[in-house]
């Protein structure tokens, strides 16, 4: 059977061979069909791109129906089980997993740029002490292109590459004197004899003892969520950044654009959300009448749904088992029991099960998160620091592509016909 689609024009009665590549076809071959030889051509029309593919990717694969979900063909599972957080970074933006040098060599690279320039200390002072923490980063993230003369240089690999490894390196000391200032605390300068996120860790946590004790139970949690975070093929973010880096901007703007997508509660904002509406719940027996509330449209049960998966998000299920390692250390979150009472009862029920609405990544997150002592504002910059990884590689996917070029949909206008201006005094 030829891969084609015949399409016949009914205004015309003209018919049309279209071929079909990878289950899709071109949008731009629509043009032929037109009326008459004025006619622009048909377009596809595909607000919020809910059936639009925009790019080739070999980076990740999901499957909403199964809840799958690789980054380069490893199941999120194993690698969730087996590596960490460095190594799934170097996969996603190489394509392969390193061996024992090359994972070396890139640590070592990782670790000696963790420092940021003593300026942001200053540009940090400027903010309120209770500013929140992801439009300090959307902020310092563009600020740190203004450090970098020769970030727009995108199209050398070599220059591109320092870039990533600075953006990856400095994410967390960003973070982290975010929270620090927040509360007033002096910085603490990254310690190159610890691990990515025992570095974290200390920056976020150290007080006055002279080398903090990393706890490897939380900092392998804390790796852990932040593989499952990694990538997600072309979510809201992922696609800004995309959008942005297409017009060869630096990948520092294009990664503040990118977090200013996550920062939304429909994205990775919705973990800061879920804690909120654990909150607001506040006993399990306030449960029913929350749900009942959902059902009637007075706000979403956050944490739940998910454009591609319409399956348990396999994201959370790691984290879900993931939980209860760190309430052993922690102390158990009391809101687990509203969230796990919610989960029983929302899919068990008709509405969620109608509309294939499972818990998500951001469901259990930032249960995990509130045990470790972040404050809730923090959650979307623990989604922001990982995902990182994800966007700097689809960024250079992108730039590499040759299919690829600056980004700019067509509209179907729906404005008024052409008019005269008036002059104010006749209007
Ligand atoms: C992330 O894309 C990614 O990959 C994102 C992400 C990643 O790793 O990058 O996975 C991370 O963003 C996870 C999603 C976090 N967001 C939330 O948890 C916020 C709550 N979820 C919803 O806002 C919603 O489910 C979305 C935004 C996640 C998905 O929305 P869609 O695909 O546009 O679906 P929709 O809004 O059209 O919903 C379809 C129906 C609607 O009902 P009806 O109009 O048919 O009656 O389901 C309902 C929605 O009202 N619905 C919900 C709901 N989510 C959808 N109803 C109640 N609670 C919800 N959470």
């Amino acid at each position: 059977m030829p891969e084609t689609l015949t399409i016949t024009d009914n205004r015309t009665g003209k018919s049309y061979e279209i071929s079909i590549a990878d289950g899709t076809i071109r949008a731009s071959d629509l043009r032929q069909i037109k009326v008459d030889a004025n006619d622009f051509g048909l377009m596809s029309y595909d607000p919020a791109f809910m059936n639009t593919a925009s790019c080739k990717s070999s980076i990740t694969y999901l499957d909403g129906d199964a809840g799958i979900l690789r980054y380069r063909g490893y199941p999120i599972e194993q690698l969730a089980e087996q590596s960490t957080y460095l190594e799934v970074a170097y996969l996603l933006l190489h394509g392969e997993l390193p061996n024992q040098t090359e994972l070396a060599a890139w640590q070592h690279s990782i670790t000696t740029h963790t420092f940021v320039h003593e300026f942001l200390k200053r540009a940090l002072e400027g903010y309120r002490y209770d500013a929140h923490p992801m439009g300090r980063l959307v902020a310092f993230l563009a600020t740190l292109s203004t450090f970098y003369t020769d970030a727009k240089r995108v199209r050398e690999p070599e220059i591109r590459m320092q870039h990533v490894v600075r953006i990856i390196a400095k994410m967390p000391t960003i973070a982290a004197w975010a929270f620090r200032h927040s509360l007033g605390r002096p910085y603490v300068y990254p310690n190159n004899d610890l691990g990515y996120c025992g570095n974290f860790l200390a920056m976020l946590f150290q007080i006055a003892e002279p080398k903090y004790k990393v706890n490897p139970v939380l900092e392998r949690a804390l790796d852990v969520l932040f593989i499952l975070h990694a990538d997600h093929e072309q979510n809201c973010s992922t696609s800004a950044a995309r959008g942005v880096g297409s017009a060869e901007s630096d990948p520092y703007v294009a990664l503040a654009a990118a977090s200013a997508a996550l920062y939304g509660p429909l994205h990775g904002g919705a973990n800061e959300a879920v804690l909120r509406m654990l909150k607001k719940i506040g006993s399990v027996k306030e449960i029913p009448a929350f749900i009942e509330s959902v059902k009637h449209g007075d706000g979403k049960l956050m944490g739940f749904g998910h454009r591609v998966y319409k399956n348990y998000d396999p994201r959370a299920k790691v984290i879900k088992k993931l939980a209860d390692d760190v309430f052993e250390v922690t102390g158990r979150n009391p809101l687990l029991d509203i969230a796990l009472e919610l989960e029983k009862i929302a899919l068990s029920d008709e509405y969620f099960i109608k509309r294939k609405l499972y818990p998500n990544v951001d469901f259990y997150s930032g249960l995990i998160y509130q045990a470790m002592g972040f404050p809730v504002e923090m959650f979307p910059v623990l989604f922001a620091i990982p995902r990182a990884s994800g966007w700097l590689s689809q960024w250079s996917e992108m730039l590499d592509d040759p299919e690829q070029k600056i980004s700019r949909p067509r509209q179907i206008y729906t404005g008024t016909d052409v008019r005269n201006y008036v002059p104010i005094a006749k209007r």
